[in-house]
């Protein structure tokens, strides 16, 4: 069954807390298998291990930080080429709304997808003009119930994909259920 890794980067644990939600959330997929490592103690072995990856950074001048980037330059570097075709997404804490966690993102993806990973975002909104379309973004810490639900979201979205696409296990596909859930109504 489905394997899901929650890796992240934090200096002051915001975004340690968003990826303890995305966690949470990849465990509502039934037989999922969920994993959270720091970039501090994250090492190739995890990476080769998970069928789906959730990667979160702090928001550091727009990008994702440092230890981020250097994890996937040298501590997986070697992994390029051994990894295509695993599903991965992102998450930020930034320091507030506007300053660019969006772009960490889009920044995370980019180094997602140049190892090979297929990348994605979500469609839905969690709470009133509240969505993650690039992935779950939080301005400091996880508090309002949207953001929480944002993170949550994230992570159950990657291990339905990992169901769907990696185990074959076709009931779990959002859209599907969603189309089966309004021909019932
Ligand atoms: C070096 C550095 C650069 C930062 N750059 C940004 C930034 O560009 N935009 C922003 O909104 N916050 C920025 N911040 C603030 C952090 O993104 C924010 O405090 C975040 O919640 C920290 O997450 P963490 O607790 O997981 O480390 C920066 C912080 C540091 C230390």
């Amino acid at each position: 069954m489905g394997k899901v890794l929650v890796l992240y980067d934090s200096a002051t644990g915001n975004t340690r807390k968003m990826a303890e939600l995305v966690a949470k959330g990849a465990r509502k997929v039934p037989g999922t298998e969920v994993r959270m490592k720091s970039v501090d103690e994250a090492g190739p072995e995890d990476i080769l291990w998970c069928d789906g990856l959730a990667v979160g950074s702090p928001t550091n001048m727009g990008v994702l930080s440092w230890k981020m980037k250097r994890f996937w330059d040298e501590t997986v570097g070697n992994l390029w080429g051994k990894v295509d075709g695993k599903i991965a997404c992102a998450f930020s804490s930034s320091g507030g709304w506007g300053g660019g966690a969006e772009l960490a993102c889009l920044s995370l993806l980019t180094v997602l997808m140049n190892f090979g990973f297929l990348v994605f975002g979500v469609t839905d909104y969690v709470g009133n003009k509240f969505t993650l379309h690039y992935g779950a973004v939080v301005a400091g810490e996880p508090r309002a119930d949207a953001e929480m639900a944002a993170c949550e979201r994230l992570g159950e979205r990657l291990a339905q994909w990992v169901a769907v696409f990696v185990d074959g296990r076709k009931e779990f596909h959002p859209v599907l259920r969603r189309k089966e859930n309004d021909d019932d109504d």
